[in-house]
C-alpha cells in the first residue's frame, strides 16, 4: 500500500515537473517590453545623428544587370526605393495594389528622367497582399517568364492606428497577412526565380517595433481573447513574426542556392503609414520633422540591404555560425541584433510551420523548390 502510494507520489510529482517544463511564454516580460519602448524612442532621438555618415541620396553601386521586384511601390519608402533603383539602373517591377498610381508615377519619372537624359526600366504588375490568391497569381505570373530575379524587397506595409481590428477574406488579421504571412508566401513562392538569379537578396523593410512584438502561434489573429488586441500589437506581433520567420528561411536555404535574406528597419519615416492617424497628430508629425527621416533617407537601409556588395558576405558567416537570427540592418546601414524574442529558435521553429500551414504551403515547400520540384499552394485556384 505504502509503495503504491510512493509510486502515485512520483507520478504527481513528474506530472508538475513536466507542466513547469511546457510552460509557454505568454507575452513580454516588462524588461523586455521596457527595453523595447526605449530602442523605439532612442532610434527616435537619435537617427539622425546616428545616420549623419550617410550621404542622402545613398549612391548605389553599378545595378545595370539586375531585376528587383518591389512590393508597396506607389507611396513613401517603397516609392523612393523603386525610383532610385530604376534611376541607377536596375530592371524595376513595381508589385501594387493600384496599377494605376504606379503607371502615373512612371511616367512622372520618366518625364524627369528625359530631362536628365536618364531612361529607366520599370513595369507595373498587380499585387494585393490581402489576398493570398493574388499572391500564388503574381508568383506564378513571374515564375512563368522563366527569368532571373536578382532582389525582392517586401516593404509594402501597414499600421492601421488606432483602427478596430480587420480580416481579410482569407480570415487572417490584416497586419499579420500584409505585414507577414503574404510576403512570406510570396519569398518562398518566387524562390524559382531567385534560384535563377542567384546570387540574390530578400529583403524585408521590417521595423525597430518588432522590439515590441510577441508571437503566440496557437493565437496568430489575436482573437482568442489571451491578449487584447490594439493596433500596436498586430503590427509589432506581424513584424516580429516577419524576422523569425526570416531566420529559418535562411538557415533552409542551403549556402548553394546563394539567396540571402536580411530584415532592415527604415527608421521614423515621414510616409503615408500614418494615414489613419487623426489629422492633429499627423500636423505633429509635421512639427517636429528634424526627428523624422524623409523617404529617401528612409529607403537608405532597403537600398543597401538591396546592393552593398558586403551583405552577402555578412549573412553567409552569419549561416556558418549557426547565428539563431537573420541579418538585421538598422536605419543608419549598420548590421545590428534584433530583439531577444526574435532569438528565441523555439518559437521562431514554430512560427516557420505556422506560417506555411496559414499559407497553405506543404512544411518542405523550400527543400521541394530547392530541388526544382513543383509545390502546389492551397491558395491561386480562383480567378479574381
Ligand atoms: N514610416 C515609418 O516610420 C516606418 C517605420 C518602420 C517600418 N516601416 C515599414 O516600411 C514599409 C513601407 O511603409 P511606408 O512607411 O512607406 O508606408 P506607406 O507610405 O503607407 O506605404 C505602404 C505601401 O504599402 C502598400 N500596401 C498597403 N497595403 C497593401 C496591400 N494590401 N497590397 C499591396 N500593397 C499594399 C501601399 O499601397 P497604396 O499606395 O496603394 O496605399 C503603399 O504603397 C512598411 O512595411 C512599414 O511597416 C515604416
Amino acid at each position: 500500500m505504502a509503495r503504491i502510494s510512493s509510486l502515485e507520489k512520483e507520478g504527481e510529482e513528474e506530472e508538475e515537473r513536466l507542466k513547469v517544463k511546457v510552460k509557454v511564454k505568454v507575452g513580454l516580460g516588462w524588461i523586455e517590453w521596457a527595453r523595447g519602448w526605449l530602442n523605439l524612442i532612442y532610434e527616435m532621438l537619435f537617427q539622425r545623428i546616428t545616420a549623419s555618415h550617410l550621404q542622402n541620396p545613398m549612391p548605389l553601386p553599378p545595378i545595370n544587370d539586375i531585376t528587383c521586384v518591389i512590393t508597396g511601390s506607389t507611396s513613401g519608402i517603397g516609392r523612393e526605393i523603386a525610383r532610385q533603383l530604376a534611376e541607377s539602373g536596375a530592371h524595376v517591377v513595381m508589385a501594387v495594389r493600384n496599377p494605376k498610381a504606379a503607371h502615373d508615377l512612371i511616367q512622372r519619372w520618366q518625364d524627369e528622367g528625359a530631362g536628365r537624359g536618364l531612361p529607366i526600366n520599370i513595369e507595373v504588375m498587380e499585387l494585393d497582399l490581402l489576398s493570398l490568391d493574388s499572391v500564388v497569381r503574381f508568383s506564378e505570373a513571374w515564375n512563368a517568364r522563366s527569368g532571373p530575379l536578382h532582389v525582392l524587397i517586401n516593404n509594402a506595409g501597414i499600421f492601421s492606428i488606432g483602427e478596430p481590428q480587420k480580416f481579410s477574406k482569407d480570415g487572417y488579421e490584416e497586419h499579420m497577412q500584409v505585414n507577414h504571412l503574404a510576403p512570406a508566401l510570396l519569398s518562398v513562392l518566387l524562390l524559382p526565380s531567385l534560384i535563377r538569379g542567384s546570387p540574390s537578396r530578400i529583403v524585408n523593410v521590417n521595423s525597430i517595433m518588432h522590439h515590441l512584438g510577441f508571437v503566440d502561434t496557437e493565437d496568430m489573429n489575436v482573437a482568442t481573447g489571451k491578449r487584447k488586441y490594439t493596433s500596436l500589437v498586430g503590427y509589432s506581433s506581424s513584424k516580429l513574426a516577419q524576422v523569425m520567420f526570416s531566420s529559418v528561411l535562411h538557415k533552409r536555404l542551403p549556402a548553394e542556392a546563394g539567396i540571402n535574406v536580411v530584415c532592415v528597419s527604415p527608421g521614423i519615416v515621414h510616409t503615408n503609414v500614418a494615414r489613419d492617424l487623426p489629422k492633429i497628430v499627423q500636423a505633429g508629425y509635421n512639427l517636429i520633422p528634424y526627428f523624422i527621416f524623409n523617404a529617401e533617407e528612409g529607403s537608405r537601409s532597403a537600398l543597401f540591404a538591396a546592393t552593398d556588395p558586403q551583405v552577402p558576405e555578412y549573412c553567409e558567416m552569419l549561416k556558418a555560425d549557426d547565428w539563431p537570427v537573420c541579418a538585421f540592418i538598422s536605419h543608419d546601414c549598420r548590421p545590428t541584433n534584433p530583439s531577444e524574442e526574435a532569438h528565441s529558435v523555439e518559437t521562431s521553429y514554430r512560427v516557420w510551420e505556422k506560417t506555411l500551414e496559414m499559407t497553405g504551403l506543404p512544411s518542405d515547400t523550400v527543400e521541394r523548390l530547392i530541388e526544382g520540384e513543383e509545390v502546389k499552394c492551397r491558395y491561386g485556384a480562383h480567378e479574381g
